[in-house]
Order: C-alpha cells, then sequence, then structure tokens
C-alpha cells in the first residue's frame, strides 16, 4: 500500500513536470513569425560580424569572403517581410514566443520601414565595394551598423 502511494505520487509529480514542460513548448499564434523574423536576423548578424572583424582587423582580410557576406546580408536585408510582423507580435502581447519587438512598430508603421530602407540603402553601397580591398569594405561598414542601431534603438526592447 505504500508502496502504491508512492508510485501514485511519483507519477503525480512526473506528469505534472511534464505539463508545465507542455506549457512552455506551447505555440502562441505568432510564434512561427518571430521566429522566421529572428533567424533572419541572425543571417544579418553573422554576415556583419565577419565584415566586422575584418574591418576592425580581428580577421585578415579576403575579397572573396567579403563579397560573399556582402552579398548574404543584401539577400537578407531585401527579404520581403510582410508576413514576418503580425499584428499583435509585440513583447507586450501575452503568448508569444520570446520577442523584443517594441509595439511601436505597428503604431508607427510605416515610419520603421525607413529604418528597413536605411539598411538596404547601406547594403547596396557595400555590396560593390566589399571586395575592393579593406579600407573599401572600412568605409561602407559605418553605415551599415548605423542603420541596424538606428532600428533597434527604437523598436527592439534592450535585453531582459
Ligand atoms: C527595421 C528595423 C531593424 C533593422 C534595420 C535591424 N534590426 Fe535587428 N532587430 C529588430 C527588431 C524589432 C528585433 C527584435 C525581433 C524579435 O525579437 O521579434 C531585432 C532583433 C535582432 C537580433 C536578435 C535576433 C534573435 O535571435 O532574437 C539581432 C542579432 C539583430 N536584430 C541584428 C541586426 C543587425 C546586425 C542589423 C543590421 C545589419 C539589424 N538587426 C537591423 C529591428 C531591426
Amino acid at each position: 500500500m505504500k508502496n502504491l502511494k508512492l508510485i501514485t505520487a511519483a507519477a503525480l509529480t512526473s506528469s505534472v513536470l511534464a505539463m508545465t514542460a507542455v506549457a512552455f513548448a506551447a505555440d502562441g499564434p505568432h510564434d512561427k513569425a518571430i521566429k522566421a523574423r529572428q533567424a533572419m536576423f541572425q543571417t544579418y548578424s553573422f554576415n556583419v560580424g565577419i565584415l566586422s572583424a575584418m574591418a576592425k582587423g580581428d580577421k585578415p582580410y579576403d575579397a572573396d569572403v567579403a563579397t560573399e557576406a556582402a552579398n548574404n546580408l543584401s539577400a537578407a536585408a531585401n527579404f520581403g517581410q510582410s508576413q514576418m510582423w503580425p499584428q499583435g507580435s509585440d513583447n507586450a502581447t501575452d503568448g508569444n514566443a520570446r520577442t523584443r519587438a517594441l509595439p511601436a512598430i505597428w503604431t508607427e508603421f510605416p515610419a520603421i520601414t525607413e529604418k528597413a530602407e536605411g539598411l538596404k540603402t547601406a547594403v547596396a553601397a557595400l555590396v560593390p565595394v566589399a571586395g575592393n580591398g579593406l579600407e573599401a569594405l572600412q568605409g561602407a561598414m559605418g553605415d551599415v551598423g548605423a542603420s541596424c542601431k538606428a532600428c533597434h534603438d527604437d523598436y527592439r526592447a534592450k535585453r531582459r
């Protein structure tokens, strides 16, 4: 009898744990879009990381690698994003996957598209010169970094 109680208690505990796990993993209605845009930003970041490391001298300059990273960044910066930002997928609405997207993105639309255009313009200037030597790369990276920051300052929440 005693053993049965123990077993029941153990079973109960594990099912409560399983339920908790399910609760954490539960999909909100916008999680796929949130994850897709975060993956897009990770692609920005990966390629900017390669280019910045070269520009700062932390990684040897390589014209082919710089050109490839600039082209990748350009492809990602020109992604169609219309389905990545559904209404209600901000960081103030409960039930979303962890997102740092501030509600201002939707209330100030289309102002935010100017920030996205700022990035596209900076990347369009980078692409043709990234393979033209270290100085050319350095000259173009400032505007790219500034365009990322300009949007994050207004529309991305600080890390919690
Ligand atoms: C038009 C606005 C905008 C521009 C331009 C922009 N970002 Fe972001 N970025 C955001 C927002 C908003 C988020 C938060 C997304 C979320 O959590 O749902 C974000 C999130 C990120 C993240 C975190 C992704 C994750 O896994 O949670 C990284 C890294 C990032 N951005 C890098 C960059 C880099 C590098 C650039 C420039 C090349 C850039 N971003 C340009 C708005 C922008």
